[in-house]
């Protein structure tokens, strides 16, 4: 059998496992989604974000891409940021990095890779920031496992420095901002970084609403 029809097989034991124990579980999914994370993870096929943190369809909502980058000018990135603080209002969003990142990894050679030059360019730019620390690691696989960790870290940076972030921490003192690291060699997830609400940042991107007082409330 082709491998893709198995997937379309397996697909048909799936619904009937799940109504075998919840009759009305697609009726409900097809009405609403409550989720209460938002995750921005890579691409990886080793890293799906459901399996490893025993969610449920429904529960996270989910953003990939090579290397989980926040970029700012990522209008991909933001629609799926902006639509689930505001819309769904989720109370954290999650960079999940990943120990053994082949973009990590390309990024830190000087290869021709194409297109996608590009989009390494922004892990380039971290490794710049941080070229003291990652240079001064002997092991290779130390040096590239700190550059994962810094990368995250650096992706959690930039999602506080959005406005959508600033906007819902001083609205409504939300989302938890977290930076998390998935080891492939075994299967656990590590906190790396967590920015809650009203974090200070670097003063030239903190908007300058923060400057504003409430206003007064009314006698
Ligand atoms: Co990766």
């Amino acid at each position: 059998m082709e491998s893709y029809k198995k997937m379309l097989l397996a697909n048909k034991a799936w619904v009937q496992d799940k109504l075998s124990v919840d009759p009305q579980f697609f009726e409900r999914q097809a009405t609403q989604q409550r989720p209460e994370f938002m995750w921005i993870g890579c691409s990886d096929s080793r890293v799906p974000a459901e399996e490893i943190t025993g969610t449920q369809p429904g529960e996270l909502f989910v953003h990939r891409n090579v290397a989980n980058l926040v970029v700012h000018t990522d209008f991909n990135m933001l629609s799926v940021l902006q639509y689930a603080v505001e819309v769904l209002e989720v109370k954290h969003v999650i960079v999940c990095g990943h120990y053994d990142c082949g973009g990590v990894k390309n990024a830190l050679t000087r290869h021709d890779f194409g297109l996608i030059n590009k989009w390494l360019r922004y892990i380039k730019d971290v490794y710049r920031l941080h070229r003291r620390e990652i240079d001064a690691i002997e092991d290779p696989r130390a040096r590239l496992d700190r550059m994962v960790e810094i990368n995250v870290m650096e992706q959690v940076n930039n999602l506080a420095e959005t406005s959508i972030v600033q906007r819902a921490w001083k609205k409504f003192d939300r989302p938890v901002l977290h930076g998390w690291i998935y080891d492939l060699r075994t299967g656990y997830l590590k906190e790396q970084a967590c920015l809650r609400p009203g974090t200070r940042l670097e003063s030239i991107y903190m908007f300058d609403f923060w400057d504003q007082a409430p206003p007064p409330d009314k006698p």
